[in-house]
């Protein structure tokens, strides 16, 4: 199959078509990372770590404080090499193409890395040009992107002089400038406001629209959710999680189902009426309004409702809920403190 992709000349502003024949098809996967290992000492920051990023998508990468997470994106950025295991970023080795990949990526690191010195104009500019735009389009970019990150009328003052807020948004900025078609993002909303970690979403959406594919690490379950389609867990420098966020949910959690009686009266008498039929996990919420059941699948759903049509309850309602990924990543990261062997592969997409 032969398509037409629109790609910057050598002048960067003006566009020249080239066929895939000649730019090459874009692999599957943005991202194939197979048996990472690196250890500092006896701390085995990554230890056969297998990750997968889908061209096109934001794989979220959750962790607990020192799971190595930060680790695997130096990895994956060849910033430092490891001492096993192999990895492709576009296609691109990070031990026999290192620069082919460095062109290929984007970087938000944990920390600021912007020069203090400079202005955010100065800073953008500057990288811009590092990257070979011309000097009219890393001025068009620069301007571009501080308008998109609120920073317009601070674009003039140095960088020391910015917030905390300030400087990860410049960051942020910084890391779009060259439109990398993959992007790492190393928490990039840390200690952001509310309303600036929505800028910074809306940005990370407005990449991936764009064709770019993210791997982002997060503490925050809200921001996997927002972003992410896939989720890797890993912790203590091994994946003990991986799938689809809905899948995660659905493995982890499973459902629960609730029921609102017709006759608030009657709910510990439903409960009472389960468990003797050999229900599990049946209970009355804690502000005693509904039933709570966990549910394996749709069987036991159908034959809960079954026992209790059966025994003449009145339902005035039903629901189900699925775990928030909160619970989901508690369940997985508590699992694993007591059995270091558990993995939870979600095989079924
Ligand atoms: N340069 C280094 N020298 C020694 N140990 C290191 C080095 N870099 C990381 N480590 C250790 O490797 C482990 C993983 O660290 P890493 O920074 O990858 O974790 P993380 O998941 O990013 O944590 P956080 O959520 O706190 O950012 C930690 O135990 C850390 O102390
Ligand atoms: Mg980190």
């Amino acid at each position: 199959m032969t398509t037409t992709t629109a790609a910057p000349n050598d002048q960067g502003h003006r566009f020249t078509l080239r066929t895939t024949a000649q730019v090459g098809a874009e692999p599957a996967n943005a991202v194939e990372a197979r048996g990472i290992v690196k250890h500092y000492g006896a701390t085995k920051a990554l230890d056969g770590v297998d990750l997968t990023v889908r061209q096109g998508t934001v794989l979220g990468v959750l962790g607990p404080n020192g799971a190595g997470k930060t680790t695997l994106i130096r990895v994956l950025s060849t910033l430092i090499r490891p001492d096993a295991g192999s990895a492709t970023v576009g296609g691109y080795d990070v031990l026999r193409q290192p620069k082919q990949l460095r062109r290929t990526i984007g970087l938000t690191g944990q920390y600021a890395s912007v020069d203090e010195y400079l202005s955010g104009s100065e800073n953008l500019y500057l990288i811009g040009r590092l990257l070979d735009l011309s000097r009219r389009d890393a001025k068009a970019r620069a301007v571009e992107l501080l308008e998109r990150f609120s920073l317009t009328e601070a674009a003039g003052r140095p960088a020391k002089t910015y917030s905390g807020g300030m400087r990860r948004r410049l960051d942020l900025a910084a890391s779009m400038i060259g439109r990398p078609r993959v992007l790492y993002l190393d928490e990039p909303t840390t200690g952001l406001d509310p309303r600036t970690r929505n800028e910074v979403w809306e940005e990370v959406r407005r990449m991936v629209a764009e064709g770019s594919t993210v791997l982002l690490t997060t503490q925050y379950m809200e921001e996997a959710e927002q972003l992410a389609t896939d989720l890797t867990v890993i912790d203590r420098g091994r994946v003990i999680a991986n799938g689809t966020v809905d899948g995660l949910k659905r493995e982890v959690g499973g459902r629960t189902l609730r029921v609102r009686p017709a006759r608030p009266g009657e709910l510990a008498e439903m409960v009472r009426c389960l468990t003797d039929a050999g229900v599990l996990g049946a209970t009355a919420t804690p502000d005693g309004e509904l039933l709570s059941v966990p549910i394996g699948g749709d069987e036991q759903l159908t034959a809960v409702i079954g026992v209790l049509g059966g025994r003449g309850f009145g339902i005035a309602g039903i629901d189900t809920v699925v775990p928030s990924l909160d619970e989901v990543f508690l369940a997985i990261t508590g699992k694993t403190s007591t059995d270091s062997t558990a993995v939870i592969e979600e095989t079924q997409r």
